[in-house]
């Protein structure tokens, strides 16, 4: 039985709660499904495997750019934790996108969580999460999905969301690189959708951008940003949704 888990983090909140569900397993290949070049279809899951597949929630919907990689893997009928990861509003149907995206790819799911990480455009909502209080927490969920592994336990769980999923909005921030950027290319060579050109570094091209974060993340310099009067206008239109820390969930039956 080996384990597997596979994972779209863009700025490393969905990585830091995988990382807290899965800290009981103690050999894992991780799959980074944020490399735009790799052949996905080389991993080949085996039946007595275990999954889990993480991604962010953007727009209350799964990121395409991770279900289509994500599609290319072959689940071998390895069971599988789905985990969605949202900065606080709302993660709406990424669950059960996520659920038809791992079927399909033959992953027979025994759990679903959904789980808090600091908001990856409006820092202040969710800042700092997941916090020590959430690691425990999905620690505790880690024990409960290794019981129901361990006495062979198959139940599907029921996962919310609605079917048709709800349209994609697009956030269309696509970030820049103001005066301090020294063209170091990182951002170019990290970025999950090849949308900043090496020659052309300080802009991003804003039909392959999908607003991910990662090259304001990564940028050494703070250099590349997004507008702020849309920031602001986003911060304020889900400051309400914002206003109460929402928990972290398990669905196992
Ligand atoms: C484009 C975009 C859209 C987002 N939409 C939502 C959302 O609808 N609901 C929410 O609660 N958080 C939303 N977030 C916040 C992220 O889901 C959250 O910060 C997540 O932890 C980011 O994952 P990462 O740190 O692994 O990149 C959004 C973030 C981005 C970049």
């Amino acid at each position: 039985m080996k384990y597997f888990r596979i994972i779209f983090s863009p700025t490393g909140g969905t990585e830091k709660a995988a990382s807290a569900l899965t800290a009981n397993w103690k050999e894992a290949e991780t799959i980074d499904l944020s490399l735009p070049d790799k052949d996905y279809s080389e991993y080949k899951i085996g039946k007595d495997d275990i999954a889990l597949i993480a991604m962010p929630s953007f727009g209350g919907l799964a990121p395409q750019t991770a279900l289509e990689r994500l599609g290319q893997i072959k689940g071998g009928s390895a069971r599988c934790i789905i985990m969605a990861v949202y900065g606080n509003r709302a993660y709406e149907d990424t669950l059960v996108q996520m659920e038809d995206a791992a079927e399909k790819c033959g992953f027979r799911i025994i759990a679903a969580v959904s789980a808090i990480a600091e908001h990856s455009i409006i820092h202040r909502y969710a800042a700092g999460r997941p916090d020590s209080s959430d690691c425990d927490v999905l620690a505790g969920f880690a024990e409960k999905i290794k019981n129901k592994i361990e006495q062979n336990d198959m139940t599907k769980p029921h996962i919310p969301g609605n079917r048709p999923y709800k349209k994609v909005g697009g956030v269309g921030l696509a970030p820049k690189a103001g005066s301090a950027c020294t063209e170091c290319g990182l951002c170019a060579s990290g970025c999950p959708t090849k949308a900043i050109s090496p020659d052309k570094i300080k802009t991003a091209d804003s039909k392959k951008c999908i607003s991910c974060m990662r090259c304001v993340s990564i940028c050494p310099n703070g250099a590349r940003k997004v507008s702020r009067l849309p920031v602001f206008a986003a911060s304020l239109a889900i400051r309400k949704a914002c206003s109460e820390p929402k928990q972290n969930e398990l669905f196992t039956d």
